[in-house]
C-alpha cells in the first residue's frame, strides 16, 4: 500500500530529539524553531515527561470512559490552576479539531442556534464544522459547505455587530492570535465589545487556544492579554507535547448532560498523565515567563534590525511570546528552505511571505540568537 500523498514533504526524516533540537536520520542536528507545529510545547524527549509516559503505559495505557479516570479529575484541577478558569468544566478529546467541533456544538445545543461567525483566514480544524469555520475554501469538502459560518474582518466590530444584533448567531469561534492566519492579532478594544455583544445577544463566545494558548504567547492563554474571559476555550497541541490530545474549557454556565458529548480515546490514562507532566515542566520551568521573556526578545531585535535596514525583505515583525511571524516582501520559500539546508534550522510559514516561529516554550536566549544571526546570513 502506498501513503495517500496529501503532504508536500521536505526531504529530511526526523529520528531523535532533545529540548529545542532534533536529528534527522543522517546524524545532522536542527534547531527546531517549529516545534513540529506548535505541538512540542516543554521540549522533545523531557526527562520527566519521558518517565511519566512510560510508567503510565507501563501500568495502564487506556480504559473507556465508563469508569472513574482519576487522573481525568487530578487534569481538570491542575488545568484550572495552572490557567485561572478553576470553576470552567473539562471535557477531553484527541485534536484540536474535534476540541472545535464540541464546542461548537455545546453551543448548539446551549442556545438551539446554527449560525457561527469567524475571522477572515481563520483556521479551526478539518472536521466538519471545524472546517466549515476555517476560511479556505480550498479546504472545504461540498458535504462540509452547510452555510453556517459568516466570516467577518479582524479588528472591524461592525459587520460583527450587525450580525449579532439579529439574535440567530449560535456562536463567535477567534482566535486571538491567528496561527496558519499568519499571527495576525485581535484588539483588546474588539474583543471586549464582542464579548458584550455575545452576551447581550445569547451567542456564545469560543477562543480557539490550540496554536496560542498553553503559555505559547507569554501567559496561559493569548486571550489574557486582552481581559475578556471566554464562555470556552479549546485547547491541544501543547497539551500533552506531542502525544494527541485535545481539550474544551467550558464555563458554567454549560450544564453537562450525560450522552451528550462522548469520545472512545479521549482523555485516556496515558495522554492524562503525559499533560500532567506537561504542567509539572510548565511550572517548574517556569515556561510561560521564558517564553514573554525570550519572545521579547526575538521581537524586538528583529524589530530593530528591521528599522536599522539590516534585514533586507524584512517588512514586519508580530506576534507575543514565542508565536512570532515575520513577513517578507518575498516568497517565504527560499529563505525558509536555505534556513533548514544551510542553516539547520526548522521554522514554520504561513500564507506566501511569512515565516512563522513556533519553537518549544523552552528556548533560550541563546538559541534565540543563534536564530536571529543565521536568518540575517540567510537574507543577507
Ligand atoms: C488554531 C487552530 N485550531 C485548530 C487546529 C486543528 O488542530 P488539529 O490539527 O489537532 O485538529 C489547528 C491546527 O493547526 C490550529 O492551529
Amino acid at each position: 500500500m502506498e501513503l495517500f500523498d496529501v503532504y508536500p514533504l521536505f526531504d529530511i526524516a526526523i529520528e531523535k530529539g532533545q529540548g529545542c533540537h532534533v536529528w534527522d536520520d543522517k546524524g545532522q542536528e536542527y534547531l527546531d524553531l517549529y516545534g513540529g507545529h506548535a505541538v512540542i510545547s516543554v521540549g522533545h524527549a523531557h526527562p520527566h515527561y519521558v518517565e511519566a509516559i512510560s510508567s503510565q503505559v507501563a501500568k495502564l495505557g487506556f480504559y473507556s470512559n465508563s469508569v472513574q479516570n482519576p487522573l481525568q479529575k487530578e487534569l481538570a484541577l491542575r488545568l484550572g490552576k495552572a490557567c485561572g478558569y478553576e470553576d470552567y468544566q473539562l471535557f477531553l478529546i484527541n485534536s484540536g479539531a474535534e476540541a472545535n467541533e464540541n464546542a461548537l456544538k455545546l453551543a448548539s445545543f446551549y442556545n438551539g442556534r446554527t449560525r457561527v461567525l469567524s475571522l477572515e483566514k481563520a483556521f479551526h480544524g478539518r472536521t466538519s464544522l471545524a472546517v466549515e469555520a476555517t476560511a479556505n475554501p480550498r479546504i472545504i469538502a461540498p458535504i462540509n459547505a452547510n452555510g453556517h459560518v459568516t466570516y467577518l474582518p479582524i479588528n472591524d466590530i461592525e459587520p460583527w455587530k450587525a450580525e449579532l444584533e439579529k439574535d440567530d448567531v449560535c456562536a463567535v469561534i477567534i482566535e486571538c492570535i491567528q496561527g496558519v492566519g499568519g499571527i495576525r492579532m485581535v484588539d483588546a478594544g474588539f474583543l471586549k465589545e464582542l464579548k458584550a455583544l455575545c452576551e447581550a445577544h445569547n451567542t456564545v463566545l469560543i477562543c480557539d487556544e490550540i496554536q496560542c494558548g498553553y503559555g505559547r504567547s507569554g501567559k496561559f492563554f493569548a486571550h489574557q492579554w486582552l481581559g475578556v474571559e471566554p464562555d470556552m476555550i479549546t485547547v491541544a497541541k501543547g497539551i500533552c507535547n506531542g502525544f494527541p490530545m485535545g481539550g474544551v474549557l467550558i464555563s458554567p454556565k454549560f450544564k453537562p448532560v450525560y450522552g451528550q458529548l462522548g469520545t472512545t480515546f479521549g482523555g485516556n490514562h496515558l495522554g492524562c498523565a503525559g499533560a500532567l507532566a506537561v504542567l509539572d515542566i510548565i511550572e517548574s520551568e517556569g515556561l510561560v515567563e521564558n517564553a514573554r521573556k525570550v519572545g521579547e526578545y526575538i521581537i524586538s531585535t528583529l524589530t530593530e534590525k528591521m528599522k536599522a535596514g539590516e534585514l533586507p525583505h524584512v517588512v514586519d515583525v508580530r506576534g507575543r511570546g514565542l508565536m512570532i511571524g515575520i513577513e517578507l516582501d518575498i516568497p517565504y520559500k527560499e529563505p525558509r528552505t536555505r534556513l533548514i539546508k544551510e542553516e539547520h534550522i526548522f521554522t514554520g510559514c504561513s500564507g506566501t511571505n511569512v515565516i512563522r516561529l513556533l519553537p518549544p516554550l523552552c528556548l533560550s536566549m541563546d538559541e534565540a540568537q543563534q536564530f536571529i544571526d543565521k536568518f540575517g546570513k540567510v537574507l543577507a
